[in-house]
């Protein structure tokens, strides 16, 4: 290939950068480029070179300086000294003042709070997680309270039923977990327990069992007459007992021809008919009116 003559035209682009802070830069881009005639570069038989190419270089060349000139002027002073951040950052970062105090600083003055925290289930739950950045608090304890959250809202956001929670994570549906009452009614957000399951029906029934322990069902459990499924003693509404249904259960043991004699008889058929027995005997304390 031959360089040189006329072949060639000249492209020229000369230009000054003024920094304000890294003084001035002259850039100065000369491109030689074959100039096209025609079919063939004049004066040799070498390969054809399409139209468009000389002008699509010096297109993506101004592009590319663009590009340089742009990342002069953007990409901040400190940029890059110690990593691929700006390292000024770290210093206006330092600068911020604290919120968080960390929750070493709270077993100062909140001691009893801070030891049943760490012996219960909550020991991985930082106090600042439920009350807030406290580094105030901490500076000035009567003038500045750190917030209480009181209501269901921020015990919901890590209880709430989440099929992606690890398997065990205690979780509940905010729904129909004792919708109306706040959280901390029940469970102590310091130290929290699942509350103990009431054993007897009588800790929710207690009028009913009275009445049935001076009637002449007072040997009878509860469970004779109704099926409680185990979650109904502690969520009463999601679960309900069962209740007899119609006058041949109480027939079971009153019908004519039960061999037990302690137990008075009526003759299923006709007694009371076509009512139940529960409209005439109240089954927690009947009489034979
Ligand atoms: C220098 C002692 C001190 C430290 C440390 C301290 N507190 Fe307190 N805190 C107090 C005092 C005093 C009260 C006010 C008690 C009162 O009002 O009866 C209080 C009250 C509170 C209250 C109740 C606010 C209210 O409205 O009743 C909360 C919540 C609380 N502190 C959380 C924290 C947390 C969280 C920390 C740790 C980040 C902490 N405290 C660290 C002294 C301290
Ligand atoms: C799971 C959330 C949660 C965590 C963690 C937590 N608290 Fe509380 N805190 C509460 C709630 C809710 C109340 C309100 C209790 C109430 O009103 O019966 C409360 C009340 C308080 C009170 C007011 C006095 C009282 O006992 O009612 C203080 C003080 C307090 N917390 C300090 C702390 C400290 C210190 C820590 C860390 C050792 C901490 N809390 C951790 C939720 C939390
Ligand atoms: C930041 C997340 C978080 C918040 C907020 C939170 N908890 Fe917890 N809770 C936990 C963790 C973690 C455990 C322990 C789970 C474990 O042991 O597997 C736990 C355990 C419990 C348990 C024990 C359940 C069991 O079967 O052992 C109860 C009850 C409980 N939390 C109630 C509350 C209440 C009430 C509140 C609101 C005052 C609350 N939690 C706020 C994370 C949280
Ligand atoms: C009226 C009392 C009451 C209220 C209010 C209440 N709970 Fe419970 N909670 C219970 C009882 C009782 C149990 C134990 C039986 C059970 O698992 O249902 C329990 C169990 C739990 C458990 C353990 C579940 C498990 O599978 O181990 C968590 C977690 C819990 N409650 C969180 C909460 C949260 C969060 C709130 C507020 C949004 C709340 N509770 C409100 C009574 C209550
Ligand atoms: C934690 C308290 C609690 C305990 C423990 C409890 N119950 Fe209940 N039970 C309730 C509540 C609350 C209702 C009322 C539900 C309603 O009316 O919405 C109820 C309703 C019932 C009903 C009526 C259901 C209906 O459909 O009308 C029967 C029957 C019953 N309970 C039997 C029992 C028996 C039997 C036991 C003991 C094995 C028992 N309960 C233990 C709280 C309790
Ligand atoms: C002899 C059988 C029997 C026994 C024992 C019994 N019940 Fe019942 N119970 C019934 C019948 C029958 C009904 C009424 C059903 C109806 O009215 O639809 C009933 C109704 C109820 C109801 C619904 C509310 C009401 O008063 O009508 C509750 C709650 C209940 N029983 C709780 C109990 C508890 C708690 C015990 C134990 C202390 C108990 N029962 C023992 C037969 C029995
Ligand atoms: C498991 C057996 C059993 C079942 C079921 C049963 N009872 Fe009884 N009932 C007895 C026994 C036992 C007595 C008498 C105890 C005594 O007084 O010595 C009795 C007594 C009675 C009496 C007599 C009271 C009196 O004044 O003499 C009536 C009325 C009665 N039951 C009604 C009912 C009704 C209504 C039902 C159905 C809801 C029912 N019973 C279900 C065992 C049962
Ligand atoms: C229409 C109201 C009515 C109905 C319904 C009824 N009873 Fe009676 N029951 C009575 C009266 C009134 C007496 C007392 C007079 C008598 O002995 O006939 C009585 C007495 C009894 C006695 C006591 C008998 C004795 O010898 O001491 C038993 C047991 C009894 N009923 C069980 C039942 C059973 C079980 C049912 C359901 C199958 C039932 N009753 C339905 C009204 C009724």
């Amino acid at each position: 290939m031959r360089v040189g003559g006329s072949d060639y035209d000249k492209y020229e682009l000369s230009f000054t950068i003024a920094s304000q802070c890294a003084g001035s830069t002259s850039v100065h881009i000369r491109a030689l480029m074959p100039r096209y005639s025609g079919s063939r570069f004049r004066g040799g038989d070498g390969p054809r070179m399409p139209q468009q190419v000389p002008r699509l270089v010096f297109v993506f060349a101004v592009a590319l300086l663009a590009m340089v000139i742009a990342r002069w002027y953007l990409v901040p002073d400190t940029f890059g000294d110690i990593g691929h951040y700006r390292a000024a950052a770290v210093d206006s970062i330092a600068a911020r003042p604290m919120k968080y105090a960390g929750h070493q600083q709270c077993t100062l003055c909140h001691s009893p709070i801070q030891e049943a925290r760490l012996a219960s289930n909550h020991k991985g739950v930082r106090c600042e997680v439920c009350h807030g950045p406290a580094a105030a608090h901490i500076a000035a304890p009567m003038e500045v309270k750190p917030s209480i959250p009181r209501g269901r809202d921020q015990c919901i956001l890590c209880h709430a039923f989440n099929p992606s929670r690890p398997t065990g994570f205690p979780q509940i549906d905010p729904v129909v977990h004792n919708p109306l009452t706040p959280c901390k009614d029940c469970h102590d957000p310091h130290a929290p327990e699942p509350p103990v399951v009431p054993e007897s029906c009588a800790a929710c029934h207690g009028e009913i069992a009275r009445q049935k322990l001076v009637s002449h069902h007072a040997s009878l459990e509860c469970e004779v007459c109704h099926a409680a499924p185990v979650t109904h003693k502690s969520n009463p509404r999601s679960a309900r007992p069962s209740k007899p249904t119609d006058r041949s259960f109480c027939g079971a043991c009153h019908a004519i021809g039960d061999p037990r004699a302690a137990i008075p008889q009526i003759d299923l058929q006709t007694h009371g008919q076509p009512y139940t027995c529960w409209q005439c005997h109240y089954p927690h304390h009947p009489e034979a009116p």
